[in-house]
């Protein structure tokens, strides 16, 4: 179910009333940015984190955020309670603006927010029996660390596994594995685990970060280290992270089983001490 009430430019309104200018940067150069926040039982979780990785996005990009990360955080708070959402997200959208259609912009454009919320419920069947994942080329640009809107390299591999029955696509950039396409990848092997580091070939996830600090109360050793193809199959476990799934337990990679090819025990452990952190 959608929402009703959106903020869309200077104010809420109903999402039937927001006009988008055909000349929106975003809308035709991808010319923005975003973040997707999940909301548990009407209260946001890790609103904080993904905030400031707003704004880190916007200050790479040379946008101009139109409001002050508190003011957001308000305006965000209405519209949840706007739309007595529970159980869902929120997605935020800042364009740079609409200006006649060149590719070069000027640093007087007016920034556009969007905001809608989207009910829906935890992914306990995918956190619970595991997921397929199919390998895809990272055909992106090297500014991976920037949440922007440019998603057509994710889009199409995403696409890619879906059409295999899978669930996500694993990116590799020749033999090194980087992230999935909406989601970042951790190995585990030998009750270690091992995910790629948060430079500019990822998007560093706030749920990633948030499995780092739980290894580091759980004394689980993390490497923070580029791994292989191979190395993720010859993996002992291996999971996904994003803010939708959570954690999700990888079961096969191009359908070779990874380990016994059912969620192993390190990624259960980490599931546990996750849902622990959620809102109540
Ligand atoms: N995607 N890597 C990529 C390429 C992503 O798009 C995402 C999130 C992540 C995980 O980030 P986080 O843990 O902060 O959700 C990693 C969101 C969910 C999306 O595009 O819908």
């Amino acid at each position: 179910m959608k929402c009703l009430v959106i903020y869309y430019k200077n104010g809420f309104m109903e999402r039937e009333n927001a006009k988008v200018d055909i000349e929106d940067r975003g809308y035709q150069f991808g010319d923005g940015i975003y973040e997707v926040v999940r909301v548990y039982n009407g209260k946001f979780f890790t609103l904080d984190e993904h905030l400031a990785r707003f704004v880190r996005s916007a200050t790479e990009l040379h946008i101009k955020l139109p409001f002050t990360v508190e003011a957001l955080t308000n305006l965000l708070e209405q519209l949840v309670e706007k739309n007595e959402l529970i159980n869902g997200y929120v997605y935020i959208q800042l364009t740079r603006g609409a200006a006649d259609r060149i590719h070069n912009y000027a640093d007087n454009l007016e920034p556009v927010l969007t905001m809608y919320s989207t009910v829906r419920e935890r992914a306990l069947s995918d956190i619970e029996n595991g997921v397929d994942v199919y390998l895809h080329e990272d055909i992106r640009w090297l500014r991976c660390d920037i949440k922007s809107l440019n998603l057509l390299p994710n889009t199409l591999a995403n696409t890619a596994a879906k059409n295999k029955g899978g669930h996500e696509a694993i990116l590799h950039r020749g033999e090194i594995v980087t992230e999935a396409s909406a989601s970042n990848i951790f190995i585990v092997k030998n009750n270690e685990l091992v995910t790629h580091p948060a430079n500019n070939l990822i998007l560093n996830g706030i749920t990633r970060g948030k499995i780092l600090q739980i290894a580091e109360d759980l004394k689980i050793p993390v490497k923070e280290e580029a791994f292989t193809i191979e190395e993720l199959f010859a993996a002992d476990e291996a999971f996904i992270t994003n803010t939708g799934v959570e954690i999700g337990p990888i079961n096969h990679v191009d359908d070779k089983a990874i380990g016994t090819g059912k969620p192993g025990p390190v990624t259960r452990k980490l599931q546990k001490a996750f849902e622990a952190l959620l809102p109540s």
